[in-house]
């Protein structure tokens, strides 16, 4: 099993999912180290991008911080969302022109479009999931990433709107014609939002109706979810969002599956350092922000440990890195104390 997208060819297409508020670079990069071989950003608004390009004055914007790829990054994929056609290709081409991501900036190797996010927000303005329900204009969206930019264009469907309305396996058809090079099938409806379980056959039915190499989404969490996921559907390849939270191990689980290894799970001491390392990056790279940004995001790795539960809510609380680091720590003296 091999995915290419473009130039770039993954060995066993496993990816780590867009996630607004988590697959910023300094999450990327933890889930590369530990076997992602493909990584997509937060989504990114044309729109806001577009305005920010407007309004620039050197600062990094937070549109362009959130498709900002570190130098030598792995494989990274910029996803955008939006409605019309117009915006959304002066996005792709700004976000693929070396004056815009600045001699900082890694190329991304795809441009990937949101047609999943079923938040109203989005919905609302015809943007996300709600391209869906408007085939025209969603081939009219990838048409024009597509002659925005020179990397290679993906897309990010759901099964539907509702379940009234199943299209992804003719939506999928017409969006290879208007120049899709990959298909990230979530199983699961808009108006499921993200439960009950994930459709297989929707993703199944994907994979027989378009050539190009279709992935399969939605509640992957082990390996054995992966083994059904590939083996029922026939997909090219694995996308894991909420399964990587807190552990980004398992895309060593997977990978060993898939290479018929036995799967050695990290040490407690290995979980700790993981965290302490992530929220030593958010701090690095965001200052306050990162503290902030940290707390959530650290609790994650601490289920399981003894006192885990008083753990998260000190870390809610915790204002400097060093507090984090020592709470984070703690988890590790008591396990001793307990022996
Ligand atoms: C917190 C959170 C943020 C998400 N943000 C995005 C996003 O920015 N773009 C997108 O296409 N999907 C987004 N998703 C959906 C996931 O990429 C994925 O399709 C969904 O969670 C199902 O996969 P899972 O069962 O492995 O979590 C998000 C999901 C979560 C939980």
């Amino acid at each position: 099993m091999s995915v290419k997208i473009g130039k770039t060819i993954l060995r066993h297409g496993l990816m780590l999912a867009p996630m607004a508020g988590f697959s910023d670079r300094f999450f990327r990069r933890i889930c590369f180290e530990q076997g992602a071989e493909y990584t997509v950003s937060e989504m990114v608004s044309a729109k806001a991008l577009c305005y920010d390009e407007l309004s620039r004055s050197g600062a990094l914007h937070k549109s362009a911080d959130l498709a900002y790829i570190e130098p030598g990054a792995p494989p990274t994929a910029v996803q955008i969302f939006g409605g019309e056609p117009d915006f959304m290709k002066r996005a792709a081409s700004l976000i693929s022109t070396l004056s815009y991501r600045g001699a900082a900036g890694e190329f991304p190797c795809a441009i990937d479009i949101n047609m999943g996010c079923p938040v109203r927000k989005v919905t609302g303005n015809g943007e996300g999931s709600a391209l869906m329900k408007d085939p025209e204009r969603a081939a009219a969206v990838v048409r024009a990433v597509a002659e925005g930019t020179s990397l290679p264009v993906t897309v990010k469907i759901r099964a539907g709107w509702d379940r009234a309305h199943v299209n992804a396996p003719e939506l999928a058809k017409r969006l290879e014609a208007s120049g899709a090079s990959l298909i990230c099938v979530h199983g699961r409806t808009r108006d499921q939002f993200y439960s009950p379980g994930v459709d297989l056959d929707v993703i199944k039915n994907v994979k027989k109706a378009v050539s190009v190499p279709v992935i399969g989404n939605g509640d992957i969490n082990s390996a054995a979810d992966a083994k059904r996921m590939l083996e029922y559907t026939g997909c090219d390849g694995l996308m894991l969002a909420r399964g990587t939270l807190g552990n980004p191990w398992i895309f060593c689980e997977i990978s060993a599956y898939l290479d018929g290894k036995p799967y050695i799970p990290p040490t407690d001491e290995e979980r700790i350092e993981t965290a302490v390392r992530h929220a030593s990056s958010l701090v690095n790279g965001r200052g306050n922000r990162g503290v902030a940004e940290a707390r959530g995001r650290i609790s994650l790795y601490t289920k399981g440990f003894r006192g885990s539960a008083s753990a998260r809510a000190s870390l809610n609380s915790a204002e400097t890195f060093d507090e984090m680091k020592d709470i984070l720590y703690s988890l590790l003296d008591r396990k001793e104390q307990d022996v």
